[in-house]
C-alpha cells in the first residue's frame, strides 16, 4: 500500500542491518519509496503500526535481500528520506565482531564511541557544495536514550567503542591486532556515515551491536567467515526482535514527550561556516 493519508509523521525508525531485514509483531499499514536529493534509500521503507497506535519505519540497510555492500549503502538517502517521514529518533542493528574476549558471539552491545576506518569513499556529508558545516560528533550516539531509560536494564554490553573499517573483505590478523591496541572493542563496516548523517539530519541515533564472532585477533579461534556471522545472526534473529519489542515503549514515550531531539534540535545552525545569504 502506499502511505496512508492518515499518516502525517513517523517519528521512530529502525535500520536493519545483516539478519534483520523485517519487523515482526507489529501490524503493517503501509510501504513507501521516497525520492530523495540523494536518490532512492537502500529499498522500500515498511511501516508499521504499535499497540499505542505510534508508526516506526523499518528500512533495511542492504536492502531485503541483502544486495549492498557496506561501501555502497546509500546512507544519504537512507537518512533524507527517514527525516522526510518526520522521523525522530533512529535504532540501527549492526552485525559486529568482537575485539574484546568478554563480548561473545550472540551478545548485545550499546557502543559508546566510533573510530573511523572508512576509505573517504562514502558520502559522509549533506553539507558541501558551497554550504559548509561541522557537526560536533564528540559524542556520536544520541545521550537521550540512556538518560531517558529507554535501554536501561537491557542485557547489553555498554560504553564500548566500535571501529567501522571500509571492508568488504575481514580484517588482516594484524590490522586486528592493531585495532585491539587502539581501544576498540567491536567492528562493523555500517556505523559510518550512517551514524554521522543522522547528527546533520538533527536524527537521534542509537546503534544496537550484535555480535556474530571474534574477528581473527583471538589465537586458537578460527578467523571470522561469512556462515559463522549468518549462524549466529540467525541463531540470535528472535532475541534481536525481542529485544526491540522491550524498547519500544520507552522509545515511544520519549517520542510523545517530545524528548527525542533534546539538545539535537537547532544544533546545525551553529555548526555552519558559510556565510549567510
Ligand atoms: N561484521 C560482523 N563481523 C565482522 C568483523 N569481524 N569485521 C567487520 N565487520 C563485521
Amino acid at each position: 500500500p502506499r502511505l496512508d493519508e492518515n499518516i502525517k509523521v513517523v517519528k521512530i525508525a529502525i535500520i536493519g542491518g545483516s539478519g534483520l531485514y523485517n519487523l515482526e509483531g507489529l501490524e503493517l499499514v503501509a510501504e513507501v519509496n521516497p525520492d530523495t536529493p540523494w536518490g532512492k534509500p537502500s529499498d522500500a521503507i515498511t511501516i508499521a503500526k504499535t499497540a499505542s497506535g505510534l508508526y516506526v519505519a523499518f528500512l533495511a540497510r542492504h536492502g531485503r535481500g541483502h544486495y549492498l555492500t557496506p561501501s555502497e549503502v546509500p546512507a544519504r538517502a537512507n537518512i533524507a528520506a527517514l527525516k522526510s517521514l518526520g522521523v525522530e529518533v533512529i535504532i540501527a542493528y549492526s552485525a559486529v565482531g568482537s575485539l574484546r574476549e568478554e563480548l561473545k558471539p550472540r551478545d548485545f552491545v550499546l557502543p559508546s564511541q566510533i573510530i573511523d576506518r572508512t576509505k573517504g569513499i562514502r558520502h559522509s556529508t549533506f553539507f558541501e557544495e558551497g554550504l559548509v558545516a561541522h557537526a560536533m560528533f564528540a559524542d556520536p550516539f544520541s545521550a537521550v536514550l540512556e538518560k531517558r531509560g529507554v535501554i536501561e536494564g537491557g542485557d547489553f554490553h555498554r560504553q564500548k567503542t566500535l571501529i567501522c573499517m571500509e571492508g568488504p573483505q575481514f580484517s588482516t590478523r594484524a590490522e586486528s591486532h592493531m585495532y585491539r591496541s587502539f581501544g576498540a572493542d567491536l567492528i562493523n563496516m555500517s556505523v559510518l556515515p550512517e551514524a554521522k548523517l543522522a547528527r546533520e539530519a538533527e536524527i537521534a541515533y542509537q546503534m544496537i551491536c550484535m555480535s556474530t564472532d571474534y574477528d581473527c585477533w583471538k589465537e586458537h579461534e578460527v578467523a571470522v567467515t561469512v556462515e559463522a556471522v549468518v549462524a549466529n545472526l540467525k541463531a540470535n534473529s528472535d532475541n534481536a526482535q525481542r529485544l526491540l519489542a522491550a524498547i519500544l515503549p520507552g522509545l515511544e514515550q520519549v517520542v510523545k514527550n517530545g524528548q527525542a531531539l533534546e539538545g539535537l534540535k537547532g544544533s546545525m545552525r551553529f555548526a555552519c561556516m558559510t556565510a549567510p545569504e
